[in-house]
């Protein structure tokens, strides 16, 4: 019977059209889970989306649709989530979303198993939450008060709600770290141990009354389950736990791997693994915490506008080139800094040089030397070289160190070996100089034969231990060297001499074209533009002033970064908001803006602002406003529309603007 192999990524929050970022990690799952394939396994892929919270209310809200129809479009809908992992060619055997009903009603009933082992309890919570997070967070977790997740400012709680008894699990979860290889990089393990479980483990808060967009409690419908317990639970519940959709959570659950990115490690590895002890179920074989992917040094998020556009990449360099970029380019435990240039000359220098090349030199050669066929007996040569067992033996033992890497999740390295091989290849195409034997066919020709055998071996090797990262482009490498399906097998790698000798060779077009570098960033910036103006809703833009003003008139007006102290509504209107702001000179000052339709005041908190100081103070309903908030107006469809001017946080609070 074959090994069973489990593994998963995220389910991804259905808040935003995917970035390149969250490609990564499913391009990474997805080269793992057929890794696991070729090599026999009995595997099972899952993946999917995670569309509970706060987070998709307040975003359905404002787009004017319901919460349902708002994730419906970004998963199924024309470029959304499902037709971004079929373009990127992704296996998956099974897609999880969280408001399917088998495992909303799965989740009442993992919620109502951990209440009555008797680790759920009902309390009041007091504490300091992230929204865009959907994190509660202690005081003393905060960086500079802020989330220490996503930096943005956090707002004071409190509500009734039940708990999970983490601290219960504290010392269990501890030993998993330390002394089992549960979390993976080994890195990662410190990290959990001493910024979350050293200072003391809480109770973790798992319903909320706020809003309604999640899984009612089932014994108390005000409250909805906390939306990671609903998410981590996924995993079981797509396996069919506790629900009759699917059944085989026997054959698959304990899961091989779960691979997570860095800043979700600490819900896979503590409280996921909690959960499980307290429905007596078994743990998770590995987390593994991938890095990054960053633009500019930062994490790539719509928020800060600084995306990549996965159908983009696509469309321009192919799917398979894309992959492979990703999985060969950053280490897979590490952040990694994308750029556009750094794809196009991994896929100019890897792909088009050294295995593009490679493979079309080669069978050039055959065609041209042979008509298309090596003769028999090309597989033994009458008197070896150096530089012949030199190759033989590298790509011989390439199969055993590639398998090492794949198993320690080390893509990186196990594609730098498969490209030491081709690399090493090409040298022995140098080395052995198949045209000047050529010349004289009565005299070279069996060795000749015996060169380009081995160039096609080496070629059927590398293919396939790349199936994994480019199975389109790899199957049409094997019908250009003639392997058949015995010859494409994960046995037959590690098998010198499976390749027959006389296979029929064509000469197709190169796999992989080499890419004009300035063609092609000029193109994608045009791309990128045209995408970010197709985005942008159609405006109306007031009139130019017609007539000018003098300096010395604009200079009197005193324009100052100011920083959000407080922020809140004013009673009785429904325009005015109340900035308490710190503008630099140890006082705070007061201004009033019209601004409630667009902001909410909790997320103005923090943000650094621009106001002009110097104009007399006036009232408004019985406040008084000393000057005033700097915004950009515009029309939209005739209404009017604000936007606070923001700058960078840098700035301090008082500088002046000139
Ligand atoms: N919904 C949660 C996961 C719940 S799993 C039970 C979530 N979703 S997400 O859509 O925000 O992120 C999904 C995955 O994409 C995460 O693993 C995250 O780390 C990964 N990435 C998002 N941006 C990324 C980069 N820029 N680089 C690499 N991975 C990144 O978290």
């Amino acid at each position: 019977m074959s090994k069973k192999f489990y593994i998963t990524t995220p389910i991804y929050y259905p808040s935003d059209k995917l970035h390149i970022g969250h490609t990564y990690c499913t391009v990474a799952t997805d080269a793992m889970a057929r890794y696991k394939r070729l090599t026999g396994c009995d595997v099972m892929f899952l993946t999917g989306t995670d569309e509970h919270g706060q987070k998709i209310e307040d975003k359905a809200t404002a787009a004017g649709v319901t919460p349902q129809q708002f994730v419906d479009n970004i998963v199924e809908g024309e470029g959304g989530i499902l037709d971004l992992w079929k373009l990127m060619n992704i296996s998956n055997d099974r897609f999880i979303r969280t408001t399917d009903d088998y495992h909303v009603a799965a989740i009442q009933k993992i919620f109502r198993k951990m209440y009555d082992n008797g680790d759920i309890y009902k309390g009041s919570y007091k504490g300091k939450y992230c929204k865009p997070c959907e994190s509660f967070w202690t005081e003393s977790q905060l960086v500079d008060g802020k989330c220490p997740d996503c930096g943005r400012p956090v707002e004071d709680a409190e509500e009734e709600a039940y708990f999970f008894r983490l601290s219960k699990y504290a010392d269990r979860v501890q030993h998993l770290l330390e002394d089992t290889d549960f979390l993976q990089p080994r890195s990662r393990v410190n990290e959990m141990v001493n910024n979350f479980i050293k200072p003391g483990l809480e109770d973790l808060c798992v319903s909320r009354t706020s809003f309604t967009w999640g899984v009612p409690v089932d014994f108390d419908p005000g409250h909805v389950v906390y939306v990671w317990v609903d998410a981590l639970s996924n995993y079981i519940t797509a396996l069919g736990y506790l629900n009759d959709k699917y059944n085989d959570y026997d054959h698959y659950w304990p899961a091989d791997y779960h691979f997570v990115g860095k800043e979700i490690v600490r819900f896979h590895s503590i409280i996921w693994p909690a959960m499980l002890m307290s429905m007596n179920e078994p743990l998770p074989k590995h987390v593994f915490g991938h890095g990054w992917l960053l633009l500019d040094g930062g994490k790539m998020s719509k928020s800060k506008g600084n995306v990549v556009d996965p159908y983009i990449l696509a469309e321009k360099f192919g799917v398979d080139a894309l992959r492979f970029f990703l999985m060969r380019t950053f280490p897979f435990g590490s952040d990694g800094n994308f750029s556009n240039e750094l794809l196009i000359q991994t896929i100019n220098t890897d792909l088009a040089n050294d295995l593009g090349n490679l493979l079309s030199r080669t069978t050039a050669m055959v065609n041209k030397y042979f008509g298309g066929a090596l003769p028999a007996g090309c597989k033994a040569p009458a008197a070896p070289q150096d530089c012949d067992s030199d190759l033989i033996a590298m790509a011989s033992a390439l199969r055993n160190t590639y398998e090492k890497d794949m198993e320690a999740c080390a893509p990186h390295t196990a594609l730098a070996d498969v490209f030491k091989v081709i690399q090493r290849a090409n040298k022995y195409i140098d080395e052995t100089a198949p045209w000047a034997l050529a010349k004289d066919m009565e005299a070279n020709g069996a060795r000749l034969a015996h060169v380009l055998y081995n160039l096609l071996e080496t070629a059927r090797i590398c293919g396939i231990l790349l199936i994994p990262f480019m199975p389109d482009s790899m199957t049409q490498l094997f019908a250009q060297i003639g392997a058949d399906e015995a010859a494409q097998s994960w046995d037959s790698a590690a098998v010198w001499g499976s390749l027959s000798e006389t296979a029929p060779i064509t000469k197709g077009d190169n796999l992989f074209p080499r890419i004009d570098m300035d063609k092609a960033l000029a193109e994608l910036e045009a791309a990128a533009e045209a995408a970010r103006k197709a985005a942008l809703p159609p405006l109306e833009i007031e009139p130019f002033a017609a007539e000018n003003v003098d300096f010395d008139t604009f200079c009197k007006s005193d324009f100052r970064a100011v920083k959000v102290k407080a922020c809140t509504n004013v009673k009785k209107s429904d325009k005015l908001l109340k900035f308490t702001l710190d503008d630099g000179s140890g006082t705070d000052r007061q201004i009033l803006s019209g601004i409630a339709k667009w902001y909410k005041p909790e997320d103005l908190v923090g943000k650094t602002l621009v106001a002009i100081i110097n104009l007399p103070p006036r009232k408004m309903m019985g406040q008084e406003s000393c000057g005033m908030l700097i915004s950009a107006v515009h029309k939209e469809k005739g209404e009017e529309k604000l936007h606070l001017i923001m700058v960078d946080d840098a700035i301090p609070a008082g500088a002046k603007l000139c």
